[in-house]
């Protein structure tokens, strides 16, 4: 796939255009054409579309509708640009003019090819490395546009390098258990960090120890592969604050003793590293955008499996605060992880805010499907940075209480605290990491419903979403 920008259609040199179709929209290009298809297919719903092949100069042509739509969203855009993406038209073309001077009344410049290029490349993906059969797309996309080329360009860019660091995040998401585990996450940190500009530093299970980070290690020391902690750290403005993002990264889940069953429970635990991922991809896209932001991220990855040496339902293990956690289930692994990682974060590498992303719980399925990450907070002014930022990036969020009652489930009579609640799985397990967190600003995304899409639609595809990325990186860049 290759992606143009133009301030003129050239119907001569190609044979394809995609264009949009609503209210005020004055046609370009092939009017006559435009409005025969339209009143004979009934376009009306946005999003719907029609092709037709339509004589020698331009042989297929594909409408979107913008129902009644007066102005678009940015998801709206993203959503229509899929839909073009993935039409017979596309399928059948070298190369697609895409005619976006059509939305110049309903959305500005930048934010349309932002969308647009964003989509694009979105759309495109498939995690096919392991197929032999591989999506070989190679159509050319030229997008036509009114007005100033430079600045189109620039949105080129600029979202380009969010959708490629969301694509990544993708990538490792969907990797097996057997390729990904602690130290392959920790070179693929490596790896990004020297490619988009941020440092990185790995620790091993001895420095980890000495930090007394007992909590972490417990869960991955039946594990043949060694736990790691993973730090990442861009500054784009000395002058200003630095914003902790720590991602759950247990890099497969069996639920340890108190094993995952029946098997189907245990299958797709690979993604149960969606926040690690996150984190990563956030950092790349904000590092490679050079955004005047400071950010640290730590990722505290693991592997929760089985052995002679694996930790216990009824142990009691001493965390890096101190605080004392009597273990009830060893399947709720992640929060002990990220008691860990939180407290690091804030006292070794003195992030003055968290936000931490982990594929945490069951139970936020149950209360919001796949639809919506569930958020957990101590501050609804931070929370109110993500949820605006959510607005742009089309994944969303849903606010869940934290009154204190719900932290007294989580009183144990042996410890300071144990780790699992029978009952609000999703707020206890939030509630549980900010007791490592202590006062400072503090936003919780529990993403086990949307880590992974259960099917294909739109840009999305059937495996790892990549959520988390583009919304932080748009919540980083509303910090300017
Ligand atoms: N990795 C799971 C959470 C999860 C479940 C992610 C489904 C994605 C899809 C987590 O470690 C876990 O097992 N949580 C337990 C907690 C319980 C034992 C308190 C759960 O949700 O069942
Ligand atoms: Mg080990
Ligand atoms: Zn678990």
């Amino acid at each position: 796939m290759k992606i143009n920008l133009t301030n003129s259609l050239d119907l001569s040199s190609s044979s394809n255009l995609a264009t949009f179709y609503g209210q005020g929209i004055v046609q370009t290009n092939l009017t006559k054409e435009i409005e025969e298809l339209v009143t004979e297919k009934e376009l009306t719903k946005f999003g719907a579309l029609a092709a037709t092949r339509i004589g020698k100069e331009v042989k297929n042509l594909v409408i979107a509708s913008l129902g009644d739509k007066k102005e678009l969203t940015q998801e709206e855009i993203r959503v229509l640009i899929s839909r073009v993406y993935r039409s017979t038209v596309v399928d059948k073309a070298n190369v697609v003019n895409i005619d976006l001077r059509t939305l110049s009344g309903k959305s500005d410049l930048y934010n349309t090819v932002f969308s647009a290029v964003e989509s694009l490349h979105l759309t495109n993906y498939s995690f096919d490395k392991y197929k032999k059969e591989k999506n070989e797309k190679t159509v050319v996309f030229n997008l036509v546009i009114d007005g100033d080329i430079a600045k189109a360009e620039s949105a080129q860019k600029e979202a380009a390098i969010v959708a490629i660091a969301t694509i990544n995040t993708r990538n490792i998401v969907n990797e097996p258990p057997n390729i990904l585990y602690p130290q392959t996450l920790a070179e693929f940190a490596q790896e990004k960090g020297k490619e988009c500009g941020f440092k990185v530093k790995i620790l091993g299970e001895t420095e980890a120890a000495k930090l007394g980070m007992n909590a972490f290690l417990a869960v991955g020391r039946a594990s043949v592969h060694e736990s790691k902690i993973i730090v990442m750290e861009y500054c784009g403005d000395p002058s200003k604050e630095k914003i902790g993002l720590v991602g759950k990264g247990v890099t497969y889940d069996t639920g340890g003793l108190s094993i995952k069953s029946p098997y189907k429970y245990m299958l797709g635990m690979k993604k149960d590293m969606g926040g690690a991922g996150a984190v990563i991809g956030a950092i790349s896209a904000i590092a490679q955008n050079k955004l005047p932001v400071n950010v640290v991220g730590v990722i505290a990855t693991c592997e929760n499996a089985i052995s002679g040496d694996a930790y216990k339902p009824d142990d009691i293990l001493t965390s890096m605060s101190g605080k004392t956690i009597e273990v009830q289930n060893t399947d709720a692994e992640g929060r002990l992880t990220l008691a860990d990682a939180v407290y690091y974060a804030i006292h070794e590498e003195k992030a003055t805010k968290i936000i931490d992303l982990a594929t945490l719980t069951g139970a936020v399925i149950v209360a919001l499907g796949y639809l919506r990450t569930g958020a957990v907070t101590n501050s609804d002014e931070f929370y109110k940075q993500y949820e605006d930022a959510s607005k742009i990036s089309g994944e969303k969020v849903w606010l869940l209480p934290n009154d204190p009652e719900y932290a007294e489930i989580l009183n144990s009579s042996v410890a300071d605290i144990r780790n699992i609640s029978e009952s609000a799985g999703t707020v206890c397990a939030g509630l549980f990491i900010k007791e490592f967190v202590g006062d400072i600003p503090w936003l919780h995304l529990d993403i086990a419903g949307t880590a992974e899409n259960q099917s294909t639609k739109d840009y999305q595809q059937k495996g790892a979403s990549g959520v988390g990325v583009r919304t932080l990186y748009q919540m980083f860049k509303a910090m300017k």
